[in-house]
């Protein structure tokens, strides 16, 4: 996918997913597991691919310190405006996901937070991603992907449990649940979007 483009026409449907009540209830019901027992502030949350900053906004209402990253600067313009809105603090910063250490991002991250980036990007890139990850994140980290099974369908690369293994060798995944993620009913006959929560922890 051409994100940039993607952004510059206004095809963003991936924020969608803010107003699909299971996908949202989905998300709230993993954000506590990591909270439990804990009061806020929770620690530094990173939103890869933070796009808009919808997922990010909503991790720094809940009480992390949080740090979005995109690539694409309109996508953080528009995260920008949310932001403001929102009146939450939350970092943007404009880099690449597959060297968060060359874009400062800073480290001791305890969550990592990604909605769509990971399984868009090619296998030497997710191995980077992986890498990154790795050196910034805290040592009791969890890191929370959303990942599309790799099928042949237009736009999503998707990616299979193992290709997931291979770009965090270190970690274990730890659960995989559903996101209950919905599209319009034509366009999910197209996309068949199966898409699933991968928690992973280091080993
Ligand atoms: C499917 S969108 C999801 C955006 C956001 N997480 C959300 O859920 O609204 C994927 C995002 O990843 C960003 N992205 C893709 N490749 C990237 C890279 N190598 N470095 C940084 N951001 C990247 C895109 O610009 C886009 O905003």
């Amino acid at each position: 996918m051409n994100y940039r483009f993607a952004y510059a026409i206004g095809f963003h449907p991936w924020e969608d997913a803010a107003d699909d009540t299971p996908f949202v209830e989905k998300v709230a019901e993993l954000l506590d597991r990591e909270e439990q027992g804990r009061q806020p502030p929770y620690g530094q949350a990173l939103d890869l691919g933070c796009g808009s900053a919808i997922w990010g906004i909503q991790l720094a209402q809940r009480g992390w310190q949080v740090t979005g990253i995109d690539i694409v600067e309109k996508a953080l313009r528009r995260a920008h405006g949310r932001v403001r809105d929102a009146g939450v603090d939350m970092r943007l910063i404009h880099g690449d996901v597959t060297d968060l250490r060359a874009a400062s991002v800073g480290s001791g991250f305890l969550l990592v937070l990604d909605t769509g980036t990971f399984h868009g990007l090619t296998d030497p890139q997710r191995v980077a991603v992986g890498r990154e990850i790795d050196a910034v994140a805290a040592p009791d980290a969890t890191v929370l992907l959303t990942v599309w099974p790799r099928r042949r369908r237009p736009l999503i690369r998707g990616a299979n449990r193992d290709e997931v293994e291979a770009a965090f060798p270190g970690w274990r995944i730890t659960d995989v649940e559903p996101t209950f993620f919905h599209l319009p009913k034509p366009v999910e006959l197209v996309m068949q979007p199966d898409e699933h929560w991968y928690r992973l922890r280091r080993e």
